[in-house]
């Protein structure tokens, strides 16, 4: 079958699909206090969902990443999980993996270890419980440890997640990389993007923290040098030779790294967007629905496709918010 290919000549080989739109937290800069979520049966069903995901493997899709939401609340995951790790089996799919806030890792580490999963993306901003309870509203850090502790020991590699917020962990960018240093996890730091109304609700544009500037302060103390690992996502590694540790960097509002993107975003009611910082999405339930046989669904497919945009325009250099989106961050996963 032809793979996917878009306008700018960018082979589409990773899936994100957002399996709900529910979390049991708050993230500031994610969601806002008080959500409205989608009615349950607007969902896809998870068979659904595999008709989708396995058509996007067919057409090429080589890394699938679970996401939410939480995607470890969803009633049913692992059966999720189950039907795709068949696509690890046949050599289709290379990496079937998830970003996940951690609070429910405890439960599902070792089943989803089981499955053929081999890394987790874990979101963690600060090591501080009161901090951490303030930034995401609803959560208890000592559980999310707890999930973290579990999916060592069941054998996943970890690579934590930090948003980078100043004047929230600023202070905590040395002892968050000591931490993973010292337990053996990945990290990366993210800028955060205007998402949500009000920028997702409680961030305000003197939150951003520009990781050049994060960067400039790592060498003070360290001296970092440029990787060339890829994991086929937006981050750029460098390794810190005083610890020997691996950091990344995602940077979509000080180096724009859409000239490189491979990736859609299907959310849990079956729309397919095709960027995180567009608002142009396909739906893909109509013609999933419509018949059994996936024809008009791999044509709404490369239809979309397409479309896709040569990226976002996300700015902040203007002392003000430009390409901002208005749907919140959990719509799409991230
Ligand atoms: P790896 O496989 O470990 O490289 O993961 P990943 O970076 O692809 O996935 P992860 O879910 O950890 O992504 C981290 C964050 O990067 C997301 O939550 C988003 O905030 C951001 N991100 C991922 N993809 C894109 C993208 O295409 N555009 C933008 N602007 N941000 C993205
Ligand atoms: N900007 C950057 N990253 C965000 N995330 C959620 N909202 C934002 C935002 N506005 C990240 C979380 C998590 C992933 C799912 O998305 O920290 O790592
Ligand atoms: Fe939930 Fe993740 Fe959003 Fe926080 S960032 S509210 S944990 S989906």
């Amino acid at each position: 079958m032809m793979p996917l290919v878009d306008p700018f000549a960018r082979a589409i080989s990773y899936l994100r699909v957002s399996v709900t739109d529910r979390c049991d937290f708050r993230c500031s800069y994610c969601m806002s206090e008080h959500m409205t979520f989608l009615p349950k049966a607007e969902l896809l069903s998870l068979e659904e969902l595999d008709r989708l995901c396995t058509a996007f493997v067919r057409m090429g899709v080589q890394k699938l990443r679970i996401t939410g939401g939480e995607p470890l609340v969803r009633k049913g995951i692992l059966t999720f999980f189950e039907a795709m790790s068949r696509h690890l089996q046949s050599g289709a799919l290379q990496e079937l993996t998830l970003t996940t806030n951690g609070s429910q890792l405890a439960k599902f580490a070792e089943p989803l270890a089981a499955l053929g999963v081999r890394r987790v993306n874990v979101s963690l901003d600060t090591l501080d419980p009161t901090k951490f309870t303030e930034i995401t509203r609803w959560g208890r850090l000592q559980q999310v440890l707890d999930g973290i502790s579990a999916a060592k020991a069941a054998g996943l590699r970890v690579k934590i997640n930090a948003v980078a917020l100043k004047g929230f962990n600023e202070d905590e960018v040395f002892s968050l990389l000591d931490w993973c240093a010292r337990e053996d996890h990945d990290m990366t730091f993210i800028e955060v993007m205007p998402m949500g109304d009000d920028m997702g609700t409680g961030l305000r544009l003197d939150q951003y923290w520009p990781l050049k500037d994060l960067r400039a302060r790592l060498t003070d103390r360290f001296t970092l040098t440029e990787l060339p690992d890829r994991t086929g996502g937006p981050a750029r590694y460098v390794r810190i030779d005083q610890t020997g540790q691996k950091l990344g960097f995602i940077t979509p509002l000080t180096h724009n790294f859409c000239e490189s993107c491979n990736r859609v975003r299907l959310t849990c009611t079956g729309q397919l967007y095709m960027c995180l910082g567009q608002e142009d999405m396909a739906d893909l339930r109509s013609p999933l629905r419509a018949s059994p046989d996936d024809a008009a669904l791999e044509t709404a497919i490369r239809a979309a496709i397409a479309r896709k945009p040569k990226g976002h325009d996300f700015d902040y250099s203007r002392q003000d918010v430009r390409g901002q989106m208005t749907r919140h961050m959990s719509h799409t996963g991230g």
